[in-house]
């Protein structure tokens, strides 16, 4: 079913199929942080992240915006359409927490007056430098007006994530997201899973997300089951 593999990322792997324009994108049990620096095999992520990330994916498609995803082909793989990457990495925060903390001096926890998005250069040799929409333009790692859309629909993504895990008793801090262009169209890729968002208990505050490995705080796995359980996700092993 799946041939050569196209790309293989620290998390993900992506493989050609027999349709042209179509790929699968196999979530792996690997885990890493601090671009890569540091990494354990947690056995069962893959299938987790496959089933939330799709299931967000099919929340997304029912709300009109636009990604890759066509189907969850197999537990831990999902059929995307192929797109034309673009470098940028889009950050929303709701809650100060991780590097915004460290850049700014701020208190893990504080609540924003409105939603914040940041820019990064997607480049694990330099360590995902933040950057700025002049930065993207001049450099030609997307243009303004792609740009203007990635945070629109950055902006969306989070009110629609935030009001569904707000239902689940889940406090949306943080997340990021990536995007192609698909026939020129700027869509949305990669994945959706607690690996790319910081998840808190609404109630305890308890990190339901990979700070729990950055920070060694124990039971990643269980951590993931508990937000696709919160979700009524099915198909996690
Ligand atoms: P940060 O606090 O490290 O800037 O990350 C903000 C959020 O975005 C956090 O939920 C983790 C996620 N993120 C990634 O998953 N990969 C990345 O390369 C970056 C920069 C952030
Ligand atoms: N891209 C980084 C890594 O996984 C981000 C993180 O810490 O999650 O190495």
């Amino acid at each position: 079913m799946h041939n050569e593999i196209k790309y293989e990322g620290k998390g993900k792997a992506l493989y050609s199929t027999d349709t042209p324009g179509q790929l699968i994108q196999k979530f792996k049990d690997d885990t890493t942080a601090f671009d890569g620096k540091k990494h354990a095999v947690v056995t069962g992520k893959g299938v987790l992240n496959c089933a939330i990330s799709s299931w967000f994916f099919e929340r997304l498609h029912e709300a009109g915006i636009a990604s890759h995803y066509i189907r969850r082909e197999s537990a831990d793989c999902m059929r995307i359409h192929e797109l034309h990457m673009l470098p940028v990495e889009v950050v929303v925060r709701n809650m100060a927490a991780g590097s915004i903390c460290r850049r700014l001096g701020l208190e893990e926890g504080l609540k924003l007056a409105r939603p914040l998005t940041e820019l990064f250069y997607k480049s694990d040799a330099l360590g995902d430098p933040m950057i700025n929409t002049e930065h993207a333009v001049l450099f030609g790692w997307a243009t303004a007006e792609q740009l203007d859309t990635m945070r629109e629909l950055a902006r969306r993504i989070n009110r629609l994530m935030c009001d569904i895990l707000q239902d689940a008793g889940i406090v949306l801090v943080d997340f990021k997201l990536e995007f192609g262009l698909l026939d020129g169209k700027v869509v949305l890729g990669d994945e959706i899973t607690p690996d790319g968002c910081r998840l808190w208990d609404a109630q305890t505050g308890q990190k339901l997300d990979k700070d729990v490995f950055r920070r060694d705080l124990g039971g990643l796995s269980e951590a993931y089951h508990e937000v696709a359980h919160r979700l009524g996700i099915e198909g996690v092993a």
